[in-house]
């Protein structure tokens, strides 16, 4: 645990400093997600090129190591960090703020929160998306 939010911190001064290009990098643009559209009833989110995600908030799950405690797709291996599949959008956005603002207090996610600035929607909707049974 220790060591990854060593990790989250280095990829994060990195990120601070060139976050624009790297996400160029990733093939996306501001373009590409604004004309995404969340799909409540279904709970799918569509791209606007038929890829069922949301890449902005995949890319930000893993760039900034979020995967590292809560797992691939949201599926946490470490008992220590709870699994965030297929939890609700709004909640995840929420808990994000709670950790920001300290009024929720664990050493861990009021250290990495804050790093989600700007990317808690993106971030929660695609882990809100991921299904949370496998
Ligand atoms: C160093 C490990 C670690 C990293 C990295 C990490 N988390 Fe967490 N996260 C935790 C732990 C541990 C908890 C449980 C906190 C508690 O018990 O209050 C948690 C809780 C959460 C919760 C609330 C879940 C619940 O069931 O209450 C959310 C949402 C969350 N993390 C999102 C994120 C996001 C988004 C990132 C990346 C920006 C991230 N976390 C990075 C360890 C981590």
């Amino acid at each position: 645990m220790f060591l990854n939010i060593i990790w989250a911190f280095i990829i994060y001064l990195f990120m601070n400093s060139c976050a624009d290009q790297f996400i160029s990098t990733l093939g996306l643009s501001k373009a590409s997600y604004s004309k995404s559209s969340y799909n409540k009833s279904n709970n799918s989110y569509n791209t606007g090129s038929n890829i069922n995600t949301n890449r902005e908030g995949e890319a930000m799950y893993s760039a900034l190591g979020c995967v590292s405690c809560h797992g691939q797709n949201g599926h946490s291996t470490d008992e220590n960090a709870p699994s965030l599949a297929g939890k609700d959008v709004d909640w995840i956005v929420q808990q994000l703020e709670y950790f920001q603002s300290g009024e929720r207090q664990n050493t861990y996610m009021n250290a990495m929160a804050p790093m989600a600035e700007g990317f808690e929607r993106s971030i929660a909707e695609y882990l809100s998306i991921q299904n949370s049974k496998y």
